[in-house]
């Protein structure tokens, strides 16, 4: 695969950038191959405060450039370490030959106050991590409608590349925009739950509306997701607890991209333990803000090395990703219990939350859980076609897989969850997962996050959270809970 800076090295994108703007964006619309395609990875920096030095964010930017990752969308509110962790990532990302950029999240931050937002511009433009694009300083958003952008440029005295999260229900034109973030990487009811009964706005729906506002020459940035899981109770004072649907998300979801080619693309997220769609490790430094009591034990790492052939398919202008034969791989999950497991005696979400108005507030099982199938998922990577065997408690089931992607799934079984790759009889792959799925409810909780898995076993294997990671795993639950499990 290419990483941005070998094509920087290979002088490509200086050849891009020097195009004339309209020539440069038909060249894009019209070329099926074309090499100016990135892909980012959402990082909340509002869970690492703790980290003491650029070192800190070494092995995050080490494992995303491997996976084909461009750059991290550094998600930032207005938090006093904010500066300190900013420069510590810049100095890292250009450490590492990655690249960074702010995203200005404005639950934080003002639309009315584009100073506030054009003075961590400015300061940062400088640093040889800023990512690039098009020769302009690359800057996005969480939310932010409303926010002047030409007040923005101006402000920030460099040339910038402004590709906010601006919805166009509420922003009427595109034309102050170079690009934009659609969030809505999860089908749901419209108001950021899960779909219901005659309400179900799907992932797709969000791509033709942004793609359709920003018109053929703005660069889209389109979401990809493996899953989404909360379940804060009224230990936290942001309570939430729901769940999007997500079961084989992460791979349609790819399939998807390499067939609309967007611009750029980005991954929600790298490490939003809270809401369970992290991509990078459990023991990438940070504080825990509640979560770890889903989070620990459950890795997700294995979902990023599903995405690096993907990744590469995307950035080469194929339709289908290819495997080389020493990166063969099935990677798996599955949530650690069905369904019908009862936690209501111990359930932290039992209680009513502090604020009766909490729209995010559920109790007990998970808004949206019903749509979750009770199943096994597996998607194989395989240089040429095999047969995959995946036992599920007292499942079984054999799939013939060709060679490429693709994906399977069998009903979840309670106990021992195993996988085997096999061709002519022999067996070439085999591995008996960490996690049986238990009918007892870990840490007495209604948990709907993924355990994710890989054969062979990868950096993933032996991944786990750090004490400051699991601080306050316990603040909320039952007395006398196991936990950590
Ligand atoms: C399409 O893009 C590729 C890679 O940048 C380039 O080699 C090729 O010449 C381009 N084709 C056309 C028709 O512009
Ligand atoms: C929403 O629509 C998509 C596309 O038709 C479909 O795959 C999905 O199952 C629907 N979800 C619900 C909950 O109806």
């Amino acid at each position: 695969m290419r990483s941005f800076t070998s094509l920087l090295a290979l002088g490509l994108l200086a050849t891009v950038a020097t195009a004339a703007p309209t020539t440069r964006a038909l060249a894009r619309r019209q070329n099926e191959t074309d090499t100016d395609r990135l892909v980012f990875a959402h990082f909340m920096m509002g869970i690492v405060a703790n980290r003491a030095s650029a070192a800190d964010y070494d092995n995050d930017m080490r494992l995303a450039k491997a996976a084909g990752i461009d750059a991290f969308a550094l998600n930032i509110g207005t938090d006093a370490y904010n500066e300190k962790q900013l420069d510590y990532a810049y100095v890292s990302a250009e450490a590492n030959g990655m690249k960074v950029f702010m995203s200005f999240d404005f639950h934080y931050f003002e639309v009315g106050n584009a100073g506030a937002v054009a003075t961590l511009v400015k300061k940062f433009s400088g640093y040889t991590g800023q990512l690039k694009v098009d020769n302009k300083v690359f800057v996005s958003s969480f939310v932010g409608d409303g926010l002047n952008p030409q007040q923005l440029r101006d402000q920030a005295g460099v040339d910038i590349y402004l590709a906010p999260n601006f919805a166009p229900a509420k922003t009427a034109s595109a034309a102050p925009v170079d690009g934009a973030l659609n969030w809505m990487a999860w089908d749901s009811d419209g108001a950021n739950k899960a779909p219901k009964p005659g309400k179900n706005v799907t992932v797709g729906d969000g791509d033709a509306t942004y793609t359709q506002w920003l018109g053929a020459t703005k660069g889209y940035i389109a979401p990809i997701s493996p899953w989404f899981s909360t379940h804060y109770g009224p230990e936290v004072a942001y309570s939430k607890n729901w769940v999007f649907p997500s079961d084989l998300l992460w791979y349609t979801r790819w399939t998807q991209i390499l067939a609309l080619r967007p611009r750029f693309v980005e991954i929600l997220t790298w490490n939003d333990y809270g809401e369970s769609h992290y991509v990078g490790p459990l023991a990438s430094p940070h504080t825990d803000d509640g979560n770890s009591k889903w989070v620990h034990g459950m890795p997700h790492t294995g979902w990023l090395d599903m995405a690096a052939p993907f990744i590469a398919a995307y950035k080469a202008g194929k339709k289908t990703p290819e495997v080389a034969e020493a990166a063969e791989k099935l990677v798996y999950w599955y949530r650690p219990t069905p369904k019908t497991a009862d936690c209501d005696a111990t359930d932290t979400t039992m209680l009513p939350a502090a604020d009766p108005a909490n729209e995010n507030y559920f109790m007990g099982r998970p808004d949206g859980h019903a749509a979750l199938e009770d199943a096994v998922f597996v998607v194989a990577l395989l240089h040429s076609a095999g047969t995959v065997t995946v036992s599920s408690g007292a499942n079984t089931e054999t799939f013939e897989a060709p060679a490429g992607a693709s994906a399977w799934k069998v009903a979840m079984g309670v106990g021992k969850q195993t996988f085997k790759l096999e061709r002519g009889g022999k067996e070439v792959l085999s591995e008996t997962s960490k996690r049986d799925v238990s009918e007892t409810c870990p840490c007495g909780i209604y948990n709907f996050n993924a355990y994710v898995g890989t054969v062979p076993k990868g950096e993933g294997g032996e991944d786990e959270l750090a004490a400051e990671g699991m601080a306050a795993i316990r603040k909320g639950l039952a007395e006398g809970v196991k936990c950590p499990v």
